[in-house]
């Protein structure tokens, strides 16, 4: 399918599961004309605890089908992926792409006043150090040292998925990994994993006199921005306001699109396609089921 107006070109956003809707709910408050395909690598998820080179595949096969869509922006809403496939994915496809580690570093370097700040994330993340490097970029711009402490807490994607988002045991869980903050004198939270937006709450509520960054909010503003300088906004009403490809189907991705992008009802997951994508190094297509 190919349109003849860019403007009006759908933009893409990309997670192996559920949380980048969170993301894709936040481009589209911001910007309501704009028409998003959201793809879910389910079925491969969590990319948080697999191997760098695995996530990078399946991040450049899952880009490969969203770039066929003739889209006009990629986001890529997965910190994971951001963390270890964005640079790749940028030197391969022509078009517009926005990761979540700059935005979400952007914002903690703008909220710490103490110049402490502590990142959460999936095991791939925080072991590639990309919100580290991304921060300490950011702050060199102003001359600033900032101290940043990072802890992998890669049992919370599986209690979010397991629908546990306000259960004692994910706070449980949740205390542990937090007290690894306890003497570290942090005034800034980064949650560098898309479900942790989810479960904010109740980290914020462990984590007193700490502000907590999300990067949904920040990356919709990168979008904006970008869309902006390469006049790409759509002044139209949109086609439509999400369409969803998933490359498998939970119960979990239904509720929780209900209630992060469906107003609660269930006609959200009318939108939902399952595609199943080839994976086998330098080849892709894909078959709707
Ligand atoms: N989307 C991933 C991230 O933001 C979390 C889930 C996973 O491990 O796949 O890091």
């Amino acid at each position: 399918m190919s349109r003849e107006k860019n403007n009006t070109k759908p933009i893409a956003v990309f997670d192996s599961g559920v949380g980048g809707l969170t993301v894709a709910a936040a481009i589209k408050r911001l910007l309501p004309n704009e028409s998003i395909i959201y793809l879910g690598d389910l079925l491969h998820l969590p990319y948080g605890s697999k191997s760098t080179e695995a996530i990078i595949e399946f991040t450049d096969i899952a880009v490969d089908f969203l770039v066929n869509q003739d889209i006009k922006l990629l986001t890529i809403a997965c910190n994971t992926s951001t963390s270890v496939a964005l640079d790749f994915i940028r030197s391969k496809v022509e078009i517009p792409v926005v990761g979540v580690i700059r935005p979400g570093a952007e914002a903690a370097v703008r909220a710490t006043q103490n110049n402490r700040i502590g990142v959460i994330g999936t095991k791939r993340t925080i072991e590639s150090d990309a919100y580290k490097k991304e921060i300490e970029k950011v702050s060199a711009q102003t001359n600033r040292k900032i101290e940043v402490y990072q802890k992998a807490t890669p049992l919370l994607v599986p209690l979010i998925e397991e629908g546990w988002k306000d259960h004692f045991v994910t706070e449980l869980v949740l205390r542990e990994y937090l007290n690894y903050f306890e003497d570290k004198k942090i005034d800034t939270l980064v949650l560098g994993c898309t479900h942790y937006p989810l479960i904010k709450n109740t980290i914020g509520s462990l984590m007193h006199d700490v502000k907590v960054v999300d990067s949904a909010e920040t990356t919709s503003l990168k979008v904006k921005e970008l869309l902006v300088k390469k006049k790409l906004l759509s002044e139209e009403e949109a086609d439509y306001n999400y369409s969803i490809y998933l490359t498998d189907y939970t119960d979990t991705f239904g509720e929780l699109a209900k209630l992060i992008i469906g107003n609660g009802k269930n006609e959200i997951n009318d939108k939902i396609n399952i595609i199943s994508l080839e994976f086998s190094r330098g080849k892709s297509s894909y078959n709707l089921i």
